[in-house]
């Protein structure tokens, strides 16, 4: 199994392993990329609004570019397809967030807290996956604003499936708090989005 493949200390700075990781997947999963790269962009524009320290931010960088990098291990014909996914292939790709847990794991010499964004990223205080997790790692307001920038990337960015949707557009299909995949968002990080976007402050790669 991967896990006895990868219980191994490996020492490799994160800066190197990530800019690794995007040649890797600008290369070969194209989205993937530009979605990483545009979701820790969200996300390091709402720690700065909302007054997070150099410490903090680099943290959240690394774990923004590395959220789903457990999608190596989901198939590519479900990442690619362009039709509904089915329940059974629905429940292959959350198992994404679990897989990057191990893999960021292995990383003895990354930051400790860079494999609970990867793990919690879909979370959302238990309305999300996977669930149960019943352990707290100090950095839930960082996995919040990774949440929340996550969320407003994959609504915008364009995919084989799916056109692209305005900052303002996606804003609304976030704040429906009827659809289930709204609940739990962290509303102190919405507000903060909300005069990103106002502001004129959100520039996404991969479209336009
Ligand atoms: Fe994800
Ligand atoms: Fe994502």
């Amino acid at each position: 199994m991967i896990k006895d493949v990868l219980d191994i200390s490996l020492d490799i700075k994160a800066d190197e392993f990530v800019k690794f990781y995007l040649k890797l997947v600008n290369r070969n999963l194209n989205h993937l990329g530009t979605h990483s790269e545009n979701t820790a962009s969200v996300s390091l524009s709402l720690a700065k609004s909302m007054g997070y320290k150099a410490a903090d931010i680099k943290l959240l960088k690394y774990g923004a570019l590395l959220h789903d990098i457990g999608k190596l291990f989901t198939p590519a014909e479900i990442l690619n397809s362009s039709r509904a996914l089915t329940g059974i292939e629905f429940e292959i790709i959350k198992t994404h967030t679990l897989f990057g847990y191990e893999v960021l794991d292995s990383f003895k010499s990354f930051p400790e807290e860079i494999k609970y964004f990867a793990v919690k990223h879909h979370y959302r205080h238990g309305f999300g996956y996977p669930k149960p997790l019943i352990y707290d790692n100090g950095v839930e307001t960082l996995i919040d604003i990774l949440t929340v920038a996550d969320s407003f990337s994959a609504i915008m960015e364009p995919r084989v499936y799916k056109n692209n949707v305005t900052p303002e557009g996606t804003f609304e299909i976030m704040s429906d708090e009827t659809n289930e995949k709204n609940k739990g968002l962290n509303k102190d990080v919405m507000g903060h989005l909300k005069y990103l976007i106002d502001d004129n402050k959100i520039n996404l790669k991969g479209f336009f």
